[in-house]
């Protein structure tokens, strides 16, 4: 089938950006938005021109690199679904599709399609992460862990943070991702041990670089991770306990 590609082109942070229409006549509904994007620039490619610059790793839903807004939704279309594995299986032959980046206030465009999300890696490196002495590694079975406990930190710990959630937020609200970091490493043995001063640093991070949740949902419709909005909740009540915990 032949699909336009309506695509942002934008030469470097300081340029302004357009839209440039491109025609792909031989897309096929199984392809990806990343497979169209490829078959496009293996043509810009053998015409002289410049090709469209975007993001992606491992095109399997892991790495959280590859998110684009397609048709003015983060990701693409299809709910909950990573733009690497977006089928063009619901356009039709003559179809349109529009191609920009994630828009959010703290991602700044670097060229094209690709963004700066380092905001949204300040708040993991803030306190996602271990810094009392731990130790080696302990036997699996010597530090038992409920199995409910278990399953929420996993759940909380697919996200992969795409900043897609971000951008789907009128408010440009990271509080799913943070619900998501947060839920997950509370509930491990270890760094549970900072529960308290690791919700404080990271929340206080994130209101710095980024927009309050006003509960619209939008962030849950678009995780490819599938956090649930609770995670949402999650930052309230880590939030009110940093404050009359230190651990
Ligand atoms: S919570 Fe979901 S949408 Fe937000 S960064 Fe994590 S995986 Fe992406
Ligand atoms: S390329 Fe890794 S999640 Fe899409």
């Amino acid at each position: 089938m032949k699909l336009t590609l309506r695509i942002w082109r934008q030469a470097g942070p300081e340029d302004a950006g357009r839209f440039d229409d491109h025609e792909v006549p031989d897309a096929e509904p199984e392809m990806s938005v990343l497979e169209l994007l490829d078959t496009l620039n293996g043509r810009l490619v053998d015409e002289g021109r410049e090709p469209v610059a975007f993001d992606s790793d491992c095109r399997e839903g892991i790495c959280g690199a590859c998110g684009v807004t397609v048709d003015g939704r983060p990701h693409g279309p299809a709910e909950n679904t990573p733009s690497c594995h977006q089928r063009l299986d619901r356009y039709s032959d003559g179809d349109t599709l529009r191609i920009e980046p994630l828009r959010a206030a703290v991602f700044p465009v670097i060229r094209d399609l690709v963004v700066d999300r380092s905001a949204l890696d300040g708040i993991a490196e803030a306190g996602a992460h271990v810094s009392i002495p731990a130790g080696t590694a302990p036997d699996a079975d010597a530090m038992l862990q409920g199995h409910d406990d278990a399953e929420t930190a996993l759940d909380f710990a697919a996200c992969i943070g795409c900043g897609a959630c971000v951008a789907a937020c009128p408010n440009g609200s990271a509080n799913l991702f943070l619900g998501a970091k947060l839920g997950h490493l509370a509930l491990m043995p270890v760094s549970g041990l900072e529960r308290g001063s690791r919700a404080r640093e990271m929340v206080r991070e994130a209101d710095t670089e980024f927009g309050p949740c006003s509960l619209y949902g939008e962030c849950s419709r678009v995780c490819p991770a599938g956090i649930p909005l609770r995670a949402v909740a999650v930052v309230n009540r880590e939030r009110l306990r940093s404050v009359f915990r230190r651990g």
